[in-house]
């Protein structure tokens, strides 16, 4: 599946793309309701060429770790903010097993390329890889939106499916709906959930309790 994402970054510039946007409103406006702050460990999943990174590392955030399947896009993006700003990791999300905890889980258009048999293994990567109290912004196409992307097949969710993956583990905090406009003026229904994992939040002077 990396053969398939790095052919697609190769074929175009990021702007050509169906999932573009100039802007990453609805993830910042999101993760601002969530109230992530600039110490806080971001994790973007399937990142690709994204401008959320670039406009975190503006806002002064330094713990910023992207992780994609596709080299390319990763180093087209390490290009663009600075190695110094973000942590790149070539991974399945399905697969990875995290080394460490964050505070953030972002997914914008990756959940939906998770067929259900691999979900499970999707949402146990999140649960090893967040800290409690850790928040989480998803948006994926919803009900409405396209059947395919990037030629591949997709699963549509709406906010109680995403709920209902997230499990009694988290609380919503926010579940709304998008029109994503394509850079050639299609419109694509996207479904946003904003939630925070239950459990205390660790303060830095808090140390790990055993199974942390
Ligand atoms: C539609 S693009 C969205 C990119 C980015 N999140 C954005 O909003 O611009 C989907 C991205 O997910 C990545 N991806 C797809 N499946 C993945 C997986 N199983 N694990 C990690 N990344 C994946 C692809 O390489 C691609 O960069």
């Amino acid at each position: 599946m990396s053969a398939h994402w790095n052919h697609v970054y190769e074929s175009r510039e990021c702007d050509k793309f169906s999932w573009f946007e100039p802007e990453p409103t609805t993830s910042l406006e999101l993760l601002e309701e969530l109230a992530i702050a600039p110490d806080d460990a971001v994790l973007d999943i399937g990142a690709g060429e994204s401008l959320l990174a670039d406009r975190l590392a503006a806002r002064g955030y330094h713990d910023l770790t992207i992780l994609d399947l596709s080299t390319t896009a990763i180093a087209v993006t390490l290009a663009r903010v600075g190695r110094h700003d973000v942590t790149a990791i070539e991974a399945d999300v399905t697969t990875w097993r995290p080394a460490r905890r964050y505070d953030v889980w972002h997914d914008r258009a990756v959940l939906h390329f998770i067929g259900p048999p691999r979900v499970r293994d999707y949402v146990e990567t999140m649960h090893s890889a967040l800290s409690p109290g850790a928040k989480v912004v998803i948006g994926v196409f919803a009900p409405d939106g396209p059947t395919t992307c990037s030629g591949l097949e997709v699963t549509r969710y709406d906010a109680d499916d995403i709920a209902q993956l997230l499990d009694t583990g988290f609380d919503i905090v926010a579940a709304r709906r998008a029109r994503h406009v394509t850079p050639w003026g299609a419109e694509q229904s996207f479904q946003w959930v904003a939630a925070v994992r239950k459990g205390r939040a660790l303060s830095p002077s808090t140390p790990p309790r055993n199974g942390d």
